[in-house]
């Protein structure tokens, strides 16, 4: 079956790069038709962060049934296969089954004001244009929460809008662990306050699942997204890659109703 579905996807390329030279749409399809000659006959899936020669870096933890959400264990079996081949069924297929703020996710404005949540700030009202653009991708020193004063020694200039900090929690390998760990850093009220005070920063991204400490785990949220105009971008894998100026290109499902969601983020070079 997948021999098939390779099969067909790679005479379609080769149809579109053997055609071509009409002006009905860009060219360049037929680049990749060197990698899929070679994934042919080979049935072993490829898995990567990275790809373009390093132009492109995916910044998304995959899930599976480690993926920590803040409990002891792990989201578990995600996936519930309601027809399999193996019973006689034509295809397989799938339900899921995901807490909205577990793994890389995001946050909407109604996680913590109800008046929010129950006037309709879900994630399908998010700004997609906070969520992709510029970004800088920042290590913060690894002995101290993100308090006031961290922030400031930060130096973000003004007219930064997006910003991914990397802290102890990607070193600790925390997201890699499906228990919850209470220890991990993140923003304190002051710290929180200090970005919505002296920094234009619309896009935060941090690479736990929450982007408030646990000790100011309500407060920091509520700095934050009181405005509306803030995202918050969590359980991002920053694991490995360089600080400096991206494009970050992050997006959400489109769930209604919900005040968070699993979400995809890269970053281009
Ligand atoms: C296959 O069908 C049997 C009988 O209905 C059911 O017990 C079993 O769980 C099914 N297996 C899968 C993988 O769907
Ligand atoms: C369908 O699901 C079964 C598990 O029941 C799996 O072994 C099989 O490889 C799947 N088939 C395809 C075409 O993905
Ligand atoms: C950050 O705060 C948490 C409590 O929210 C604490 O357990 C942890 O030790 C602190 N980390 C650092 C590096 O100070």
């Amino acid at each position: 079956m997948r021999v098939l579905l390779v099969l067909l996807v790679c005479s379609e390329l080769l149809s579109l790069a053997l055609s071509s030279t009409n002006d009905a749409y860009p060219t360049g399809y037929g680049d990749e038709l060197g990698s899929c000659a070679k994934n042919i006959g080979e049935l072993r899936p490829v898995r990567r962060e990275v790809y373009e020669g390093g132009q492109i870096i995916d910044i998304t933890h995959q899930i599976n049934p480690d993926t920590p959400t803040g409990t002891p264990e792990g989201i578990g079996q995600y996936l519930t296969l309601l027809l399999s081949m193996k019973n006689e069924s034509d295809y397989n297929f799938s339900e899921l089954k995901i807490p909205v703020h577990a793994g890389t996710h995001v946050d909407a404005p109604g996680h913590m004001y109800d008046h929010y949540y129950d006037a309709g700030f879900d994630v399908d009202t998010l700004d997609l244009g906070v969520l992709n653009g510029p970004a800088l991708l920042v290590d913060v020193p690894r002995d101290k929460n993100l308090t006031a004063e961290v922030m400031k020694s930060l130096n973000i200039p003004r007219g930064v809008r997006r910003v991914l900090f990397r802290t102890l929690n990607t070193d600790r390998r925390l997201m890699h662990k499906k228990e919850f760990d209470t220890s991990y850093v993140g923003f304190m009220k002051d710290g929180a306050q200090w970005l919505v005070d002296h920094t234009d920063i619309k896009l935060v991204g941090i690479d736990y699942l929450s982007v408030a400490a646990f000790d100011d785990l309500i407060p920091s949220h509520l700095v934050f997204l009181e405005s509306r105009e803030i995202i918050l971008v969590e359980g991002l894998k920053l694991d490995g890659v360089q600080p400096g100026i991206y494009s970050v290109h992050c997006l959400p499902l489109r769930l209604l109703g919900a005040e968070g969601s699993p979400i995809r983020c890269i970053l281009i070079k």
